[in-house]
């Protein structure tokens, strides 16, 4: 039986003021969760999350991770200095990251790589656009983005990662893919793993991301290859968020 994982995405959102009281109040409100429960926070808050976190069942994690491990690459945080501050996850692969900052699959199986051997859980996004979903390629764009990842890395790492599956379409946008949608891709997604090894398909964690909240998470995560959710906006509210939590 997979245990369910609940990760807040806050991406740029938050404050040292601002955040204290949405900590304090997940802290509070996942005490005794069945579900794990993660945020991932903006690098300048791990110290700040790792000090009301910890201690508690809620986790910390970064949004991003440098493919490198040190040196001269300015701006960049390494994997290590992430487990400096504790953290249990790096997001690698978001769809921002991917549109926005140019991190292409051979990019992400780096930083997928180096979250690994920092010692991290790697959550590993993928999903497609609107224009790909309605050309019919879903599925050879989600299998092109795992197929990176595992040439590099092969299968048996993903014992110590997790997939998210994100359509880019429903991120943010309020759109959620139905639950059969989405089951139907992380049915996908776990075939794909079965090829490689049953027993990693089969224990591995697939969260569904993209405008969940609290009214829709407990039919998405009612499907039987849904294992819980990588959240975005509703993450930056304490009621929604731990509303997620207790669906999970
Ligand atoms: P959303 O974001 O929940 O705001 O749609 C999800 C994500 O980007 O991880």
């Amino acid at each position: 039986m997979r245990v369910k994982l609940v990760a807040g995405n806050w991406k740029m959102h938050g404050s040292l003021a601002a955040n204290l009281g949405l900590l304090d109040a997940v802290r509070a409100g996942a005490a005794g969760c069945k579900a794990d429960v993660a945020l991932c926070v903006p690098y300048p808050y791990l110290a700040q999350a790792r000090a009301v976190l910890g201690g508690s069942n809620v986790a910390w994690g970064a949004q991003d991770v440098s493919e490198h491990a040190q040196g001269a690459w300015t701006g960049e945080v390494s994997g290590a200095m992430l487990a400096d501050f504790a953290c249990r996850y790096a997001i690698v692969g978001h769809s921002e990251r991917r549109s926005f900052f140019g991190d292409t699959d051979a990019v992400v199986a780096a930083k997928f790589s180096a979250a690994l051997k920092a010692g991290l859980t790697p959550i590993l996004c993928v999903g497609e656009t609107l224009s790909e979903r309605e050309a019919g390629i879903t599925g050879d764009v989600v299998t092109r983005q795992l197929d990176a990842v595992l040439a590099k890395c092969g299968a048996a790492v993903f014992s110590r990662a997790v997939v998210a599956y994100e359509p880019v379409w429903a991120i943010g946008t309020g759109r959620t893919a139905s639950p059969a949608q989405a089951q139907e891709v992380h049915a996908l997604i776990r075939a794909r793993f079965a090829l490689e090894d049953a027993g990693i398909a089969a224990g591995l964690r697939i969260l569904y991301g993209g405008s969940v909240k609290a009214g829709n998470a407990a039919e998405l995560f009612g499907q039987p290859d849904i294992d819980g959710g990588l959240i975005g906006g509703a993450s930056l509210i304490a009621a929604d968020f731990l509303g997620i939590c207790a669906a999970a």
